[in-house]
């Protein structure tokens, strides 16, 4: 329920954890985008945020008790009021009675009595968040449609590294954004091509050689481009679902995606290859099965076309282009060459030998690479959130005079 002037009302739980003081920054974006926020602190969250830093951010007093004199039901209040629920850092202790149904203080309870949309951004030591009991309550949390803002790795309370880190405040204040639809239309009225899946290249009408890639995220990036107002072309060998409102063309090889890509990109204003093409493709495909008994067949590769090298070559003024890059070792020398060799504006790598990062997972760490000599990096954060800042940059490109005001 917005608030009279019109502002979402966001409740912005905070759990007990030393990454409570990450989460003063979160209610600062939060109320800089134009949110009604209202902190509700768990008790442990107050023994490391003070009450009172929370209140002169907010928008209304920091909460942190079940029973308030002057306020008789504020879990109901809360929970009825908000038009979106946030938990930030979300603690193991915390998600468990979450996904128990408990509600013996005002954040749990204020999360039982809300029908808003729920985003927790977990945040914990690596041991914690690989238990499985973390693991399936998160899983359960996930099923009933909560929002998760995965951590990202890094440096940890008493120095040790690893996963738990709590998620960026700018990547939460994102997906909240996100979630709460006010996500600026800066797309508007740009086209948008954009390539996905990895291509199968046939050897006989029932087998092909193919790659790992899921094609998850240029599908989040359709979806985060239609959500940003552009008109959307998806060209895909992924039977993953289209988001609404993206036009899908559903392609198998990689002369089917440079032939649909080539017609696409001639009027668009960004072209985005997430698609992991093969580079080699079987040159004279058998037109019936390769039995077995005729033993092992020699299968002679040919060079596939570089769809990105060909379409930088042909695209009109002011198009931006963006490559992506999946490597394994020296992954920032490999992209800068990369960058380089196929003359694109954007070069999107991911280190795929990495936990939870590339292919076919939900989430993804990248860094994206400009042809003006700058790198902007990642955290591990969901597919949606990471093509959310890919836009961001593709729209740096496509407006660089704003760029220069706005530094
Ligand atoms: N790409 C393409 N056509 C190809 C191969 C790749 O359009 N035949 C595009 C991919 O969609 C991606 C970028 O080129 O955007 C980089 O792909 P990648 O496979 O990493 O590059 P390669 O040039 O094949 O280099 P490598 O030797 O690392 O495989």
């Amino acid at each position: 329920m917005a608030t009279p002037d019109g502002r979402p009302f966001v409740v912005l739980g905070v759990s007990g954890g030393i990454a409570a003081y990450k989460a003063v920054e979160l209610c600062r974006r939060l109320v800089d985008a134009g949110c009604h926020v209202a902190p509700v602190l768990t008790e442990h969250a107050t023994r490391f945020v003070g009450e009172l830093t929370f209140s002169a951010l907010a928008s209304e007093p920091a909460q942190t008790e079940l029973y308030d004199a002057a306020a008789v039901i504020p879990h109901t209040r809360l929970g009825q009021s908000a038009d979106l629920v946030i938990v930030a850092p979300a603690t193991a202790h915390l998600l468990a009675r979450y996904a128990a149904g408990m509600a013996d203080d005002l954040l749990t309870a204020t999360l039982l009595a809300t029908r808003a949309p729920v985003l927790v951004a977990p945040a914990m030591h690596t041991e914690m968040w690989e238990q499985p009991s973390v693991v399936d309550n998160l899983a359960l949390l996930r099923r009933r449609g909560v929002e998760i803002v995965e951590p990202a790795v890094g440096r940890l309370a008493g120095g040790d590294e690893g996963a738990g880190r709590l998620a960026d405040p700018a990547t939460i204040a994102e997906a909240a954004l996100d979630l709460l639809g006010r996500r600026p239309a800066d797309l508007a009225g740009r086209r948008v091509v954009i390539s996905a899946g990895g291509t199968r290249e046939p050897i006989d009408p029932v087998r092909f050689l193919t790659n790992r890639s899921s094609g998850k995220q240029g599908h989040a990036l359709a979806a985060a481009a239609a959500d940003r107002g552009a008109s959307v072309v998806l060209v895909t060998t992924s039977a993953l679902p289209a988001h609404a409102g993206v036009r899908t063309i559903s392609v198998e090889t990689a002369a089917q995606m440079h032939e649909a890509m080539t017609e696409a990109a001639q009027d668009a204003d960004v072209v985005i290859m997430a698609a992991a093409v093969a580079d080699f493709r079987p040159r004279d495909p058998e037109s019936t099965k390769v039995k077995r008994e005729l033993g092992a067949p020699e299968i002679i590769l040919e060079p596939t076309p570089d769809i990105l090298v060909d379409l930088v070559e042909r695209r009109p003024a002011g198009q931006v282009v963006v490559g992506f890059a999946a490597e394994t070792d020296h992954v920032l020398e490999h992209a800068a060459a990369k960058l380089e060799r196929k003359g694109c504006d954007l070069l999107v790598v991911n280190d795929v030998s990495a936990p939870l990062v590339g292919f076919d997972h939900d989430t993804n760490a990248v860094h994206i690479l400009s042809q003006d000599g700058t790198t902007v990096s990642v955290d591990l954060a969901s597919k949606r959130a990471v093509a959310d800042r890919i836009l961001d940059r593709v729209m740096d490109h496509l407006n660089p005079s704003a760029e220069k005001d706005s530094r």
